[in-house]
């Protein structure tokens, strides 16, 4: 089966910061006044094999025609690299790569046919051009004839919801609006794979829900397009996609339906119960009799004015028998005021999986910022 986006064990490096600042500098005194030369840059070329970043290291993907696939993961750990290779903007080193079966090494044209991307960074809009004019600009250099571009263009300017500020002057748009400006150029070229860094990063809480809609509404659904995203926003991969990936340096380390992905890595649900009644300096001893119990971990206790504890949390097995748990409670005298079980979030697996504890802030990653 050809899948629209294939990575069989793929690897990118880049050259550490250290042989970037050197490389391609021009050295000795013969080469001053030659600063960004030729030579300079065959420099910079040599200077690439110096000690790298091991950016991407063997990746795995397989999404087939038609998914939302997000990928998740923590700064640096590879999201943006991988998402630039498939566009054709960073070379890969090693491995195989294939957009609907082309290789964007060596097959840039048809790729680019297959793919388009929606990077937040990506610039080249003329500021002094109104929103329209900026999207004929590109339609007319991708080649579409005037009347297929002006068609193209308003279509698109309706489809993003634009139409009524499309004559403005693109310097006033939001930020919410120039994402919606990028989304329409990528969208030119009508291709069937389109693929977003980070769609909605930056955007308020009401503008992003409106961009998801869109993507699974409009690009997924009406469209049927297949679609690759990029987010740190677990809610939002839960949200949008049939499957993700969690990336963590440079590695998938769990690839699955979001459901799967979190009821995969923790098995276990959150009891939480709320009590009064408790005799103080009881709860070293309840403690101990609930630790004992196979298939109960990390056991916390809120602590209320009094020195009473007033809530006890605890991750319970899914098979856990709760109701022997709430007759050990009572049985010590508490008074049990209200018992509440969580499923694990998307949130408590990625943390669980990346390592990241929100106590401790993000973990710094080795390369990564
Ligand atoms: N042009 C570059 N030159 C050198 N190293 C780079 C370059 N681009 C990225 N890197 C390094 O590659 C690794 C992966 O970076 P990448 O931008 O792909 O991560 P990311 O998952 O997109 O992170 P973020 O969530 O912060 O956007 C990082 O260690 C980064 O420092
Ligand atoms: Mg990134």
């Amino acid at each position: 089966m050809e899948y629209a986006i294939e990575t069989i064990n793929l690897v990118k490096r880049y050259p550490t910061s250290s042989r970037l600042a050197t490389a391609g500098m021009p050295r000795g005194p013969a080469a001053r006044g030659n600063v960004g030369g030729f030579g300079a840059i065959i420099d910079a070329v040599k200077g690439s094999r110096g000690p790298f970043i091991e950016a991407l290291k063997g990746i795995n993907l397989r999404i087939k025609e038609g998914e939302i696939f997000g990928i998740l993961g923590p700064n640096g750990a590879g999201k943006t690299t991988l998402i630039k290779i498939l566009c054709t903007l960073v070379l890969y080193d090693e491995g195989e790569v294939y957009v609907n079966g082309h290789d964007p090494r060596k097959e840039v044209a048809e790729v680019l046919k297959n793919l388009q991307a929606v990077l937040p960074e990506s610039r080249g809009f003329n500021w002094r051009l109104t929103g329209k004019q900026n999207l004929e600009f590109y339609a007319l250099l991708y080649g579409l004839s005037d009347a297929d571009a002006r068609e193209r263009v308003n279509y698109l300017l309706d489809f993003t919801g634009l139409t009524a500020r499309a004559d403005d002057g693109i310097q006033r748009y939001s930020t919410g609006m120039q994402r919606r400006l990028l989304l329409c150029r990528a969208l030119l070229r009508d291709t069937p794979i389109i693929v977003f860094d980070e769609p909605t990063s930056g955007l308020d809480p009401a503008s992003a829900g409106e961009f998801r809609k869109m993507i699974i509404d409009r690009l997924a659904k009406d469209e049927g397009k297949t679609v690759l995203l990029s987010t740190h926003n677990l809610q939002e991969a839960q949200e949008l996609c049939d499957r993700i990936a969690i990336m963590e340096r440079g590695k998938v380390i769990a690839s699955d339906t979001p459901d799967n992905v979190r009821h995969l890595v923790i098995e276990d649900r959150m009891l939480r119960v709320a009590v009064s009644g408790a005799v103080p300096g009881s709860q070293e001893g309840l403690i101990k009799d609930l630790e004992a119990i196979k298939g109960i971990r990390g056991i916390s206790t809120e602590i209320g004015t009094t020195g009473n504890f007033q809530s006890l949390s605890m991750r319970v097995e899914k098979e856990l028998d709760l109701a022997y748990v709430l007759r050990l409670l009572s049985g010590s005298g508490l008074v049990i005021r209200s018992v509440n079980t969580e499923e694990p979030t998307l949130e408590d697996a990625f943390n669980l999986i990346t390592g990241h504890d929100e106590r401790k802030g993000p973990r710094r990653m080795a390369g990564g910022f």
